[in-house]
């Protein structure tokens, strides 16, 4: 039986998250410059976007640009930008195809003029699908995300519209980007690193961790369907005891 057969389709998360990892180990062990990893990282993409979509998860949030990789050379960062133009171009029509709808999470505003317009195009495009929704991260970190989220409910606050008494996990979580998103059952991390770097620090504090040696390159549904597989055999217990969560 192949990996995706033993699935229990019962079990399948609803949103899983991807820190896509290694593409410039992968250039680099070819010979080439890393853009080159980065360009075939969009193939891996598609297939765990086609793979997503297929089994009908709702949300897919990939890791694809940090607040932190602006500081990387200023050709690599070009590269990564352009590609994100020309890969939401060229990929608008699939999305359609398969009832995908685009959103992103991050800082938008320090993102190339370009890119924010692709971006914004294929967003309002999608916007009535109701398959996946496929989530970028760009420009994205956590400690961003959460120190934002303290402002804006602190305005909130002193505008009266929030009492500080009424706050608790659920109502900050609304002051996330991911405010109308389940947080992820599952984080994947590819290459090998066992970091979490800055991802989604609020949300995955139940989630269920998953590495494997996979350069990002390399990464197919296969291997997502393997990372599935690992995610149905675990116990989640919330810090409740076996017992109880067996019931
Ligand atoms: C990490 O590998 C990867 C990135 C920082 C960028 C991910 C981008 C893509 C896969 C392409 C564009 C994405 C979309 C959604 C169109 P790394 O460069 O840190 O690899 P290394 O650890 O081997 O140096």
């Amino acid at each position: 039986m192949s990996v995706r057969e033993q699935l229990d389709k019962e079990k399948l998360p609803k949103h899983v998250a991807i820190i896509m990892d290694g593409n410039g180990r992968w250039a680099r062990k070819r010979g080439n410059a890393r853009v080159f990893g980065h360009q075939h990282g969009v193939k891996s993409v598609r297939e765990v976007t086609e793979a997503a979509a297929e089994l009908g998860m709702k949300f897919l949030t990939l890791y694809a640009f940090s607040t932190e990789n602006w500081n990387r050379p200023k050709n690599e960062v070009d590269a990564l930008m352009s590609l994100l133009v020309s890969t939401i171009s060229s990929e608008t029509k699939t999305l359609m195809d398969n009832n995908v709808k685009l959103k992103s999470i991050g800082c938008k505003e320090t993102l190339p003029q370009d890119v924010q317009k692709k971006l914004a195009a294929c967003i309002e495009q999608t916007k009535n699908n109701d398959g996946l929704t496929l989530v970028l991260a760009l420009s994205y970190s956590s400690r961003w995300e959460i120190v934002e989220g303290v402002k804006h409910i602190a305005n909130d606050v002193r505008d009266g519209k929030l009492d500080s008494s009424q706050i608790n996990a659920e109502i900050f979580s609304r002051y996330l980007e991911t405010a109308d998103m389940p947080d992820p059952e599952l984080l994947i991390r590819t290459s090998g690193e066992l970091r979490i770097s800055n991802f989604l620090l609020w949300q995955i504090a139940y989630s269920e961790l998953y590495f494997c040696n996979v350069l990002w390159p390399d990464f197919r549904k296969e291997h997502f369907f393997e990372a599935l597989l690992d995610y149905q055999g675990r116990e989640r217990r919330f810090g409740k005891i076996s017992d109880q969560v067996k019931k």
